[in-house]
């Protein structure tokens, strides 16, 4: 199914969202404000503020307080996607230059610092401390996933277990803080809350998986960001795990993260995995990430955002970009 389908359920709202955005990109100093623009754009999928506002969907939806949270779970993910683009100096995002590429590392730097102060402002006016809590909170799941990726850059010996905690952190906790913030914003039930929580967490590892597929498989045409990515910053994804599983002996990652660099090695690393049966295992591990993130919704009131939530599962299976 299309994302806009999918979406139907809450797009007025999110078109509300997308004027919140343009609204934090008018600030007096005129570079800020091209900054903002450029980064915020309405061409990201939206997939967290969506969960956001899907999840207020299951008791009392209340717009007020959703509208900005959901706003700052966009920002936030837009401030980790800048800093994300600076760190692994990659050239480009959402098929245009990335921040770093147009205006340098340190104005990334500070620019993603701004966002994630705007997003927990806006958090902030919703006045629900755990919705609070849960952002400061979240934010550090973040940057220790990221940091476990980077202190763990170019080891070859990490083990399923590391590559899944660190997913789970590094993307999970961004997905769990849609769904929480929109659960607890609605006033629904704690066990309604716990079951969006879970569907997110599961949700979010299976997107990450399917990321790291797609950094093999994919073209930089349709994701709009380069692909190999991941092998040349020395990141070892699911993909790659199985593939130093698969060929114990004159393995190309091996020798690539040994050497740090070697364009012929990740050239041959993608060949093997894309005529291996990895790319299927990786997707059956994600399908079953889907799987379980969906084994409890039937527990939340049947309606149309239930369905959404349902169908975002395939389309992160199914999603080419
Ligand atoms: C990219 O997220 C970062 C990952 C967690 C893999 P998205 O694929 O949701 O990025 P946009 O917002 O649609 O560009
Ligand atoms: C997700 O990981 C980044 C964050 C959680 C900040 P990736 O490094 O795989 O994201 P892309 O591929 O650059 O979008
Ligand atoms: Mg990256
Ligand atoms: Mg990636």
């Amino acid at each position: 199914m299309e994302l806009s389908s999918i979406y139907q359920p809450v797009q007025e709202d999110l078109e509300k969202i997308e004027d919140k955005l343009r609204s934090v990109s008018r600030v007096d100093s005129p570079q800020l404000s091209e900054m903002l623009e450029y980064s915020l754009k309405g061409d990201g999928k939206r997939i967290r503020p969506v969960l956001t506002l899907l999840s207020g969907k299951f008791c009392n939806y209340d717009l007020d307080s959703l509208l900005p949270m959901a706003t700052a779970t966009e920002l936030l993910h837009t401030a980790t996607l800048i800093h994300d683009d600076a760190i692994d100096n990659s050239p480009v995002r959402r098929s245009r230059p990335t921040v770093y590429k147009v205006w340098g590392e340190e104005k990334a730097i500070l620019l993603g610092d701004y966002l994630f102060a705007e997003a927990g402002a806006l958090t902030a006016t919703t006045r629900n401390l755990r919705v609070i809590k849960l952002f400061a909170n979240t934010l550090k799941a973040i940057s220790s996933g990221e940091l476990n990726q980077a202190f763990n850059a170019f080891n070859p010996e990490q083990s399923h277990q590391q590559y899944f905690q660190r997913v789970s952190k590094k993307t999970g906790a961004l997905f769990c803080m849609a769904t929480e913030s929109g659960s607890v914003l609605s006033q629904a039930p704690e066990e309604s809350i716990q079951i969006l929580i879970e569907y997110a967490h599961n949700l979010g590892i299976a997107f990450q998986i399917v990321d790291d597929i797609l950094d093999f498989i994919g073209t930089e045409e349709e994701l709009g960001k380069p692909v190999g990515s991941d092998l040349t910053q020395g990141t070892l994804t699911l993909p790659a795990i199985l593939l130093l599983e698969h060929y114990p002996r004159d393995n190309p990652v091996r020798r690539l993260f040994a050497k740090r660099d070697g364009q012929d090695d990740i050239k041959r690393a993608i060949e093997l995995v894309r005529n291996s049966s990895i790319v299927q295992e990786c997707y059956q591990i994600a399908s079953d990430y889907c799987a379980k993130a969906c084994q409890k919704l039937k527990l939340l009131p049947d309606n149309s955002s239930r369905q959404s939530l349902i169908a975002l599962a395939d389309f992160v299976i199914s999603r080419k970009k």
